[in-house]
C-alpha cells in the first residue's frame, strides 16, 4: 500500500515541487497552505493533489487538519515540514510582530505540525520527518535576525527529535537549502539579490527539483540508518561541518 505523504507550504514554491515528486514517486500525497487559495485551486487542478488550508503557526488547527487528512488519506507516513515565510529587516527595525511571526510559522509551526503525527508514528514503528530549514539558520544572514533564530531552531529540534524517534523506526532529518528561486526569494530587492548570487560559487540561484530530489531521497527505505543529519544544497555558498 502506498505511503501517505503531508507538505506544508505545498501549494507553492519549493514545497509544491516536492509534493509532485513524492506524488511521482508512487506517495499518496496532502499539502496544506496558509490563504493563497486562488494558488492552492491551481495547484490541486494541475496535480490532482488536495490542498487543505490550515496555518502551521495554530496547533490545534494543526491538529484538526491532520485529522481530517488521516481520514482522508489514511495515517501520515512522512511530513515535510516546509511552509515558511520571512519579515525582513535590520535588526534595528524589526518590530516584535515581524519577530513572532517568523518564529511562530517557522520554529512553532514544526512543533504544531510533528506533535500531533508523532504518537502514531511511535505506534506503527514508522515515520520520516524532514524539516526544510535553510542555510540562514546555518551561517546567519543580516536582516533575517528571526528568520536565521527560527531555522537554527529547527536544526536543534531536528537532532533532539531523531534521538527520540531512532528506536521507534522513525527518522527526522533537515535540509538546508541555499538560495532557491521561488516568490520568496524574488521578494528580495533586485539590488541584494543580484549580489546574494555573486556570492554563490555556482553562479545561480538554485532550483526547486534540487531540494526535492534530497526530500524524495530522505523519504525513502534507503535512507533508514541517516537521522538527525543536516543536509546542505546550497551551490557551495556555504560549507557547514
Ligand atoms: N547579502 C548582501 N548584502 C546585503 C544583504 C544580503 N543578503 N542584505 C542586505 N544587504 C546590504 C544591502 O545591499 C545594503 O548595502 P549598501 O548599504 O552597500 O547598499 C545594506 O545591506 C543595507 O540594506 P538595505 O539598503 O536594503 O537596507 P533596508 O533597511 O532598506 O532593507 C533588508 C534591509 C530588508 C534586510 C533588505 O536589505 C533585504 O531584504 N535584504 C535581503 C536579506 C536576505 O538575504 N533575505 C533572504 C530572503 S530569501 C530566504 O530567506 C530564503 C532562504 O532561506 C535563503
Ligand atoms: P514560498 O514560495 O513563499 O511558498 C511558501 C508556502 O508556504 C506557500 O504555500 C504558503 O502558503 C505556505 N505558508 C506560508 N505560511 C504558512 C502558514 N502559516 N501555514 C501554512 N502554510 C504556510 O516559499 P519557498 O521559497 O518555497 O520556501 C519554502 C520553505 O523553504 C520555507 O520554509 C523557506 O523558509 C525554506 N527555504 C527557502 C529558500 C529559498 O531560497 N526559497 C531557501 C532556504 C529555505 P500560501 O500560498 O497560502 O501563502
Amino acid at each position: 500500500m502506498s505511503k501517505v505523504a503531508i507538505v506544508t507550504g505545498g501549494t507553492r514554491g519549493i514545497g509544491a515541487t516536492i509534493a509532485k515528486a513524492l506524488l511521482a514517486e508512487g506517495y499518496k500525497v496532502a499539502v496544506n497552505y496558509a490563504g493563497n487559495s486562488d494558488a492552492a485551486a491551481a495547484f490541486t487542478k494541475e496535480t490532482g493533489i488536495p490542498a487543505y488550508k490550515w496555518s502551521v503557526a495554530d496547533y490545534d488547527a494543526c491538529a484538526e487538519g491532520i485529522a481530517k487528512v488521516e481520514a482522508d488519506l489514511g495515517p501520515i507516513d512522512i511530513l515535510v515540514n516546509n511552509a515558511g515565510i520571512t519579515r525582513d529587516a535590520m535588526f534595528h527595525k524589526i518590530t516584535p510582530t515581524q519577530w513572532k511571526e517568523v518564529i511562530d510559522t517557522n520554529l512553532s509551526g514544526v512543533f504544531n505540525m510533528t506533535h500531533p503525527i508523532w504518537s502514531g508514528m511511535r505506534d506503527r514503528k514508522f515515520g520520516r520527518i524532514i524539516n526544510i530549514s535553510s542555510i540562514n539558520g546555518q551561517k546567519g544572514q543580516m536582516g533575517q535576525a528571526n528568520y536565521s533564530a527560527a531555522k537554527a531552531g529547527d536544526i536543534g529540534f531536528t537532532k533532539a527529535l531523531a534521538q527520540e524517534g531512532a528506536f521507534k523506526g522513525i527518522t527526522v532529518n533537515a535540509i538546508c537549502p541555499g538560495y532557491i528561486a521561488t516568490d520568496m526569494v524574488m521578494a528580495v530587492p533586485e539590488k541584494v539579490r543580484e549580489s546574494i548570487i555573486s556570492q554563490i560559487p555556482v553562479g545561480r540561484l538554485g532550483e526547486p527539483e534540487e531540494i526535492a530530489r534530497c526530500v524524495v531521497f530522505l523519504a525513502s527505505d534507503d535512507a533508514g540508518f541517516i537521522t538527525g543529519s543536516t543536509m546542505t544544497a546550497n551551490g557551495g555558498q556555504y560549507m557547514a561541518s
